[in-house]
């Protein structure tokens, strides 16, 4: 029974994650990972999931960090480095242990995503990892009064030679060094480069993996916790409100994140880089498991379309085997889809209301008022019906009534009295299904 179970969870798991695979097919990722990521314990599953990524036909872009490895580097020789508001200053030797470490954590990871070891996520992969002079960049400058000498930011990307990779392909492996056009190294912060080639490629996502208080709750009670969707406006209110206590990294993410999305990036997504196979349950599940930064908001109430016919299917067909919703065909929904409203959010429909007119143009009937029942009281049956009368009372009708078995203390919450079938149109009256006893409700829309 247990293994019949757990096939069915399979199954039923694999079919909820199709959706997204064709939804990701042919996008580019750009996904920026700290040094510390790398030495991390669960490094190489980050990579099998890379590897999965890739093997979906996702563009992939990804942009590590090495500040632990030079540290060590620093350390090893004897040497410190001084910073200026969070940077480092890269004078000539502080450069020279950079260039090794970089160099090798880069080739550490080129010799990971070569791995094709039968019995292992890896075996059949085979993945050609490019990286190249991609990024161009310029000295920081003076600041404070401190010459930053070899820190650099990113001043142009060649986007055109990415895509010529990613089109073949290839994964692209972008290291935090730029060069600038008088044959200098500066060095960078992964976040700059990635944050500026997922604009530059006009990435659909920009993914970063941190391990900063906000993308996790902390065991720490009253510890700020990101929400899990935020617009760009949202994101700013957070930068801006002091009381948080964000540490200084998670808002330099932030920051990233509203430049990445304010330009052309869809989305950037912050996860907690500890979690296993963190990548993946951000991006094949609906709730994720990150912060997910967007341009605006995720949620849209729209007029239906014939194409959205199945999905609002999917939510009534149950409903109407219960006997909770009367039922329609497919033919007559594809008929009457211009009387539907959908409240979808990010691309699935989580409810549907239908508005039905009569003769007597006073009155209006609210229909199909469903929410899916995995995202039930969360306000959008409320949404839903509010967007309904709005319609009403635009059309100029004056009341708007309800049929239900099941929902009629929800109905009588939101304004509504019971009434009598004889109040309704004669129309109404005489469609009326005795066997279901519905009861009636109206609510005045002038009030
Ligand atoms: C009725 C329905 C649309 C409400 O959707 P929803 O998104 O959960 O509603 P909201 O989030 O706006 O409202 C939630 C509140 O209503 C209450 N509520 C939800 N369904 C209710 C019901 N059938 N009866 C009474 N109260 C109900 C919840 O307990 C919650 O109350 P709270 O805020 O005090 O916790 C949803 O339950 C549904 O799809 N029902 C099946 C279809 C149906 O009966 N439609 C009506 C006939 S057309």
């Amino acid at each position: 029974m247990d293994q019949i179970n757990s096939n069915n969870q399979f199954v039923s798991w694999l079919r909820t994650v199709a959706p997204y695979v064709n939804a990701f097919r042919g996008k580019t990722f750009v996904i920026g990972f700290s040094g510390e990521m790398v030495t991390g314990n669960k490094f190489v599953d980050f990579i099998h999931d890379i590897n999965l990524l890739a093997s979906l036909g996702i563009r992939l872009v990804l942009v590590h960090g090495a500040r632990p490895q030079i540290q060590q580097k620093l350390d090893a020789n004897n040497l410190s480095s001084q910073s200026v508001m969070g940077m480092r200053v890269t004078d000539s030797i502080t450069l020279q242990c950079i260039k090794e470490s970089v160099g090798r954590i880069h080739l550490e990871i080129e010799a990971l995503l070569s791995m094709g070891l039968p019995n292992s996520p890896m075996a059949n992969a085979s993945i050609t990892v490019a990286s190249g002079n991609f990024v161009t960049a310029c000295p920081v400058g003076v600041i404070n009064g401190v010459d930053l000498m070899h820190t650099g930011k990113v001043r142009k990307i060649n986007a055109h030679a990415i895509h010529t990779h990613l089109q073949q392909g290839e994964v692209v492996l972008v290291s935090p060094l730029g060069y600038s056009p008088t044959g200098e190294i500066f060095n960078l912060t992964f976040k700059n480069v990635a944050t500026e080639i997922a604009i530059a490629l006009n990435a659909e996502k920009l993914i970063f993996l941190l391990d900063t208080p906000g993308t996790t709750k902390s065991s720490t009670k009253n510890t700020y916790k990101l929400p899990r969707e935020l617009t760009v406006v949202d994101c700013q209110t957070v930068l801006d409100d002091q009381s948080n206590q964000l540490p200084h990294e998670t808002k330099e993410f932030l920051g990233c994140a509203i430049k990445a999305c304010e330009s052309s990036v869809t989305r950037t997504h912050l996860i907690n880089r500890n979690a296993d196979g963190a990548i993946l349950q951000e991006l094949f599940t609906h709730h994720g498991i990150g912060c997910m930064v967007s341009q605006e908001t995720l949620q849209t109430l729209r007029k239906a379309k014939i194409e959205d016919v199945g999905s609002i299917l999917q939510i009534i067909e149950p409903l109407e085997a219960e006997g909770v919703l009367v039922k329609r065909k497919r033919e007559l929904l594809e008929i009457e889809i211009d009387r539907f409203i959908i409240l979808e959010h990010d691309g699935i429909t989580f409810g549907c209301a239908a508005l039905y007119p009569f003769p007597n143009k006073d009155v209006c009937e609210l229909a199909c008022l469903a929410v899916h029942p995995d995202h039930r009281n969360a306000g959008h049956g409320d949404k839903l019906l509010k967007h309904i009368e709005n319609q009403a009372v635009s059309q100029g009708i004056k009341q708007l009534f309800v049929l239900t078995t099941h929902a009629t203390h929800w109905f009588i919450e939101h304004g509504f009295t019971e009434t009598t079938l004889s109040e309704l149109p004669k129309e109404k009256q005489d469609l009326y299904n005795y066997q279901r006893r519905s009861k009636v409700y109206i609510k005045d829309l002038n009030k």
